[in-house]
């Protein structure tokens, strides 16, 4: 595989629209057969006093990243005093309204139904960082999260690269989603009876946790831990540049993080319902392979 096989440029210069209707097809288009859109002309603005925040210590020591709700403008994981972390929110929040705004004019068909969930800025150095396999998103892996059931809703992440000292982030990209489905799916067990009531009532899950929610996790857990494969499995290894935006449903896409620092992330979750082509999607692809309902 080699890089074009994954990526799909577009020479989008302004974080609103009007986008041309050509161009917002082939975005559309190409995110749902599983690429990532790259954007390498749009920067993310940071202003000149700003730029002391793009440093690994004004993140705390809980997580990896400083993490926004941008409904409710409350900044989680900063080690900044208060006067200091207001500035920090305030840049993070603008990131996640220039892409929301994005995101409506170049995907409109998503637009009424998509909920925008957190927002992130990513300071800390992903190479060398030590994590426990299931953590380490060194490792290619799709999307999947232990509290947060989405009983098939789409994974839409938009990151953009802000490294002051001109860093890239490099991802490896893997196979289709199919292919590394029909390779993992047998291998996932089925869920205690019970268990998905019980993760509800003990707080552990936000919800309850649907068939495709268990097999998504067990996806992402078996291909992390499966040594060989990580070592033999089909990939294309990129860069996106300071400076460069680029999103992809992440859900979807076999992806890795094995370097950079200073990333700022916004994740979108979408409907099926709102695709253009549901059958591409994680849920019917799993649906099909699996041969009954999932969600
Ligand atoms: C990931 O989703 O695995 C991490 C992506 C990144 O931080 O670049
Ligand atoms: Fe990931």
């Amino acid at each position: 595989m080699d890089a074009a096989d994954v990526l799909e440029t577009l020479p989008i210069t302004a974080w609103h629209g009007p986008f041309d209707p050509a161009l917002r097809h082939q975005a559309l288009t190409a995110l749902e057969h599983g690429k990532v859109l790259v954007l390498p002309d749009l920067p993310f603005p940071i202003a000149p006093d700003e730029a002391d925040l793009l440093r690994p210590d004004v993140a705390g020591a809980e997580r990896k990243n400083v993490s926004l709700d941008p409904r409710t403008g409350r900044l989680g994981n900063t080690a900044l005093p208060p006067q200091q972390a207001g500035r920090l929110t305030a840049m993070v929040q603008r990131f996640a309204d220039h892409s929301a705004r994005l995101l409506a004019d170049l995907l409109p068909g998503y637009a009424p139904a998509m909920e925008q969930a957190r927002t992130s800025f990513r300071p800390n150095e992903i190479a060398g960082r030590s994590t426990s396999p299931r953590h380490d998103d060194t490792r290619l892996h799709v999307d999947a999260f232990p509290s947060r059931p989405l009983a098939g809703r789409r994974i839409l992440r938009l990151f953009s690269n802000v490294a002051p000292d001109g860093a890239v982030r490099a991802w490896r990209v893997g196979e289709k989603f199919e292919p590394f489905a029909q390779r993992f799916l047998p291998r996932v067990g089925r869920p205690l009876p019970g268990s998905a009531w019980l993760l509800e009532q003990l707080g552990i899950t936000k919800g309850r946790r649907s068939a495709y929610d268990h097999l998504m996790l067990g996806l992402h857990d078996r291909g992390k831990l499966d040594a060989a494969y990580q070592a033999t499995a089909p990939h294309a290894d990129v860069t996106f540049q300071t400076g460069t935006t680029w999103l992809c449903f992440t859900d979807q896409v076999l992806h890795a993080a094995l370097a950079g620092h200073c990333a700022l992330e916004q994740t979108f979750h979408v409907p099926v319902s709102a695709m253009a082509a549901p059958q591409l999607t994680p849920l019917r692809v799993l649906e099909r392979l699996a041969g009954r309902h999932l969600a």
